[in-house]
């Protein structure tokens, strides 16, 4: 298990090395799997930097998976994984605060956690969209 691992790990640092950067891709880290951009960080695929931390604790106390689904897969609401993909930033900071009320999509104005936390839900829901944050539930990095 462990010595599969390894192999895995210095096969990717080398895939990273001698690959071609796509230049929409995440800038990556060779040395630990990290996965660093001016929105997040994330290593191993769930540990978030404390803003991004943040962004998941308000997705959680928003509920916000209620209508959008635990992995953001969709449910009643869109799939965020995909939305975010095309949905601008301010687009979404719109969407969140106002709402899309005849459509059935809440405005989260009254929501301090929200509101406080804008980016910091933006920045996760990007990590997620971009496949750098591999599971919804993701943990504090500890530096
Ligand atoms: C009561 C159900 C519900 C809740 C709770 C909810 N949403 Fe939505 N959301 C929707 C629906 C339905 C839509 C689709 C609106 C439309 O068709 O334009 C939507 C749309 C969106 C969009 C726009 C997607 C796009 O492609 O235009 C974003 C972003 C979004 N929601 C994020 C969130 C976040 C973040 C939260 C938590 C803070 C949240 N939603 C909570 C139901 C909900």
């Amino acid at each position: 298990m462990r010595f599969t691992w390894l192999v895995a790990a210095a096969f990717s640092v080398a895939a990273v090395g001698f690959a071609q950067q796509d230049q929409n891709a995440p800038a990556q880290s060779e040395k630990d799997g990290a996965v660093k951009t001016g929105l997040y960080t994330v290593v191993e695929g769930y540990k978030v930097d404390r803003a991004t931390m943040m962004g998941f604790r308000a997705w959680r106390a928003a509920a916000c998976d209620r209508c959008h689904g635990a992995n953001q897969q969709g449910l009643v609401g869109p799939s965020l994984i995909d939305s975010l993909k095309v949905l601008s930033k301010d687009d979404f900071k719109k969407v969140i605060t106002e709402g899309r009320l005849e459509k059935g999509m809440m405005s989260f104005k009254s929501s301090k956690m929200v509101m406080e936390n804008l980016d910091n839900l933006y920045a996760y829901l990007k990590g997620r969209s971009d496949g750098a944050i591999k599971r919804a539930k993701v943990e504090e990095l500890k530096e």
